[in-house]
C-alpha cells in the first residue's frame, strides 16, 4: 500500500457547495478508514467570513451531508476530525495579496508538523485558476525544495479547446504538468477503473477486443434527474460539456486503448492520449450532421408527478438550444477499430439512472442453426458502471429437446457479491490518490486537449451550421425517436433498466 505523507490540503472556494457536499464528507470517510496520515490539516479558503469554528459547524457537525456518516460515532471521533479543519478568509477578491495566507499556512504547517507538504484543491470557477495560482507562487507556494505541492483542479477544464489549451497554459506557467491533478470524478469509480482490469488481467476478453470480432460498442450514460438548481451554468454548457468531452472520453478511452506496458500512471496515460488521438474527427456538415443528434426535455409527467420542460428551469433561456441530451456515432482510425461504430449517448431526464458500456460482438461468420429462434443474436458485453454494478455476458445455449433451437442465457457478475466489497466513493478514492502523488487517475494536460480536439467541431456545427435542429423529448422517455435512427444500421438502443440483468423494456408494475 502506498504510504500517506503527514500534509496539509487548502481549498479554494470552501464556502462553497462541492466542498460541503463532496469533499469533506469524502475526507470524513478516509478518516473513518484510517487512511489520513498521522498530522493532517484541512484549511477551507474563500470569500465568506467565517472563523474555524463556523467552518466545522458548517461542514461537520452541522452539516446534512455528513449526518448520515457520523451516525453513532461518539462525539469525541466526529470532533477530533472536526479540529483538523481550520479556515481563512480572503477578503473580497480571489486576487489579492496572499501574504496573510501564507502566514497561516506556515504557522499551522509548523504547530501541526504537516512537513511543508502541501495540496491546493481549487473548487473555484476555472476562470480562477491562474490568478490563484500566480498569487500561490508569488509567495512561493509551488516551490518543491522543501516538501512537495500539489494543485487539484476542478471540471470543466475549459469551454473549448481553445480555452482549455489556455488554462493550461496558465496553470503550466506556475506549476509543473507532474504537480497538476485534473479531477473526473468519473476515473473514480471503481467500475471505471475496471474496465482496465476486465481488460489486460483476462485473456479470455483481449484477444476479442478488436474489429474482427467486436461488432459496435454503444456507451449510454442516463439521469433521471433534470438540471435541478444549476440551470444558469448548464444552459452555458450543454450535455456535450457536461459529461461527454469528459466523463464520456475517459469511458471510451479506457475502452479502446492499447495495452500499456506496465501500471504506471504515465504509461496508462500515454495510452489514453493515444487513444483519443485516434478518434476520426467530424469535419464536414454532412458528416456531423448524420452522426450527432441533440435533444431537449419538455414537460412532462413522470410516475404522476408534473416535470418542468428544459426551457421552463430556473435559470435557463426560454429559447434555449442547449442540449440536454446528446447521442453521438464515431469511428476510431486506427488498426485495432477500424471500421466498428461507436454510439455514446448521454442525457438527462431518462427513464433510469444508469451508466453502461455494451460491446456487440459479431455474429458467427457462418451461421450452422439457421432457425435457431434465437432473438437478439449477437453476444454481448455488458459492463454496468452504475447501478447495480457488475457485468453480464449473454450468450446462446441449446434449449432441450430436439433439434438445435437455441435461446439466450445470462453470465453475470455482481459487485455486491463480493466478499471484500466495500467500494470507496470516487471523491475518497481520487483524493487519497492525489494525498499519496499517484496521478494515474486524474486526466493529463494532452488528454484533455484530445477530448476537446474531437468535441469542437461537434459545438460548432451545433451553433453555426445548417439545418441543425434540436429536438424534444418528454421528461421521462428514452430521448427523440429519432435516435433510433443513428443508431439503424446495428440494431437498436439497449435502453437498460435499473437492474443488469433485466432485459431492455422489462418493467415491474406492482
Ligand atoms: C457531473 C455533471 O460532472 O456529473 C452533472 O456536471 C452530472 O451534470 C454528474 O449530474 C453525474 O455524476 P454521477 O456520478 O451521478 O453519474
Amino acid at each position: 500500500m502506498n504510504r500517506t505523507e503527514n500534509q496539509m490540503l487548502i481549498i479554494f472556494g470552501a464556502s462553497g457547495d462541492l466542498t460541503a457536499r463532496k469533499l469533506v464528507p469524502a475526507l470524513f470517510n478516509l478518516y473513518k478508514g484510517g487512511h489520513l496520515p498521522k498530522n493532517f490539516v484541512v484549511l477551507g479558503v474563500s470569500r465568506s467570513n467565517l472563523s474555524d469554528d463556523a467552518f466545522r459547524k458548517k461542514v461537520v457537525t452541522e452539516s446534512k451531508y455528513l449526518a448520515d456518516r457520523i451516525g453513532n460515532q461518539g462525539e469525541d471521533f466526529v470532533n477530533a476530525f472536526a479540529n483538523q479543519l481550520f479556515y481563512e478568509d480572503l477578503g473580497s477578491d480571489y486576487d489579492t495579496d496572499y501574504g496573510a495566507l501564507a502566514k497561516r499556512i506556515a504557522d499551522l504547517n509548523v504547530a501541526l508538523k504537516t512537513d511543508n507538504n502541501y495540496i491546493f484543491y481549487l473548487s473555484t470557477p476555472p476562470s480562477l485558476y491562474e490568478i490563484v495560482s500566480k498569487n500561490l507562487t508569488e509567495q512561493g507556494l509551488n516551490d518543491e525544495s522543501q516538501g512537495w505541492k500539489r494543485l487539484i483542479v476542478e471540471k470543466p477544464f475549459g469551454y473549448d479547446l481553445s480555452s482549455a489549451k489556455n488554462l493550461n497554459k496558465g496553470l503550466q506557467k506556475y506549476f509543473k504538468e507532474s504537480q497538476i491533478y485534473r479531477i473526473d470524478h468519473y476515473l473514480g469509480k471503481e467500475t471505471v477503473q475496471n474496465l482496465l482490469v476486465t481488460r489486460f488481467a483476462n485473456s479470455i476478453f483481449e484477444p476479442l477486443w478488436n474489429r474482427n470480432y467486436i461488432n459496435h460498442v454503444e456507451i449510454t450514460n442516463a439521469e433521471t434527474v433534470g438540471v435541478e438548481k444549476r440551470g444558469g451554468y448548464y444552459d452555458k454548457s450543454g450535455a456535450l460539456r457536461d459529461m461527454f468531452q469528459n466523463h464520456l472520453l475517459q469511458i471510451v478511452s479506457l475502452v479502446i486503448m492499447e495495452p500499456p506496458i506496465g501500471s504506471d500512471a504515465e504509461e496508462i496515460r500515454n495510452e489514453k492520449v493515444k487513444a483519443l488521438k485516434s478518434l476520426r474527427i467530424m469535419k464536414d456538415e454532412e458528416t456531423l450532421y448524420n452522426n450527432t443528434i441533440r435533444a431537449q426535455y419538455v414537460a412532462s409527467e413522470v410516475d404522476g408527478e408534473k416535470v418542468k420542460g428544459y426551457r421552463e428551469e430556473e435559470g435557463v433561456d426560454p429559447e434555449s438550444t442547449t442540449e440536454t441530451y446528446a447521442a453521438i456515432k464515431f469511428f476510431v482510425d486506427n488498426w485495432r477499430w477500424s471500421g466498428v461504430p461507436f454510439y455514446v449517448r448521454t442525457a438527462k431526464r431518462m427513464p433510469t439512472k444508469v451508466t453502461e458500456v455494451v460491446i456487440h460482438f459479431k455474429t458467427p461468420h457462418h451461421q450452422i442453426f439457421k432457425d435457431s429462434g434465437a432473438f437478439n443474436k449477437d453476444n454481448k458485453l455488458i459492463i454496468r458502471i452504475q447501478p447495480d454494478e457488475g457485468m453480464l455476458i449473454k450468450f446462446g445455449v441449446k434449449v432441450p429437446g430436439q433439434g438445435f433451437k437455441v435461446e439466450r442465457a445470462n453470465l453475470d457478475f455482481y459487485y455486491s457479491s463480493l466478499v471484500e466489497n466495500h467500494v470507496m466513493e470516487a471523491y475518497e478514492r481520487l483524493l487519497l490518490d492525489a494525498m499519496q502523488g499517484d496521478a494515474t487517475l486524474y486526466a493529463r494536460a494532452d488528454e484533455v486537449e484530445a477530448a476537446w480536439e474531437f468535441v469542437d467541431p461537434i459545438l460548432n456545427y451545433w451553433k453555426n451550421g445548417k439545418d441543425v435542429r434540436t429536438y424534444g423529448y418528454s421528461a421521462g422517455v428514452w430521448g427523440p425517436t429519432n435516435a433510433d435512427e443513428l443508431i439503424d444500421g446495428v440494431g437498436m438502443w439497449r435502453n437498460p433498466s435499473e437492474n443488469l440483468a433485466d432485459d431492455p423494456g422489462f418493467c415491474v408494475i406492482c
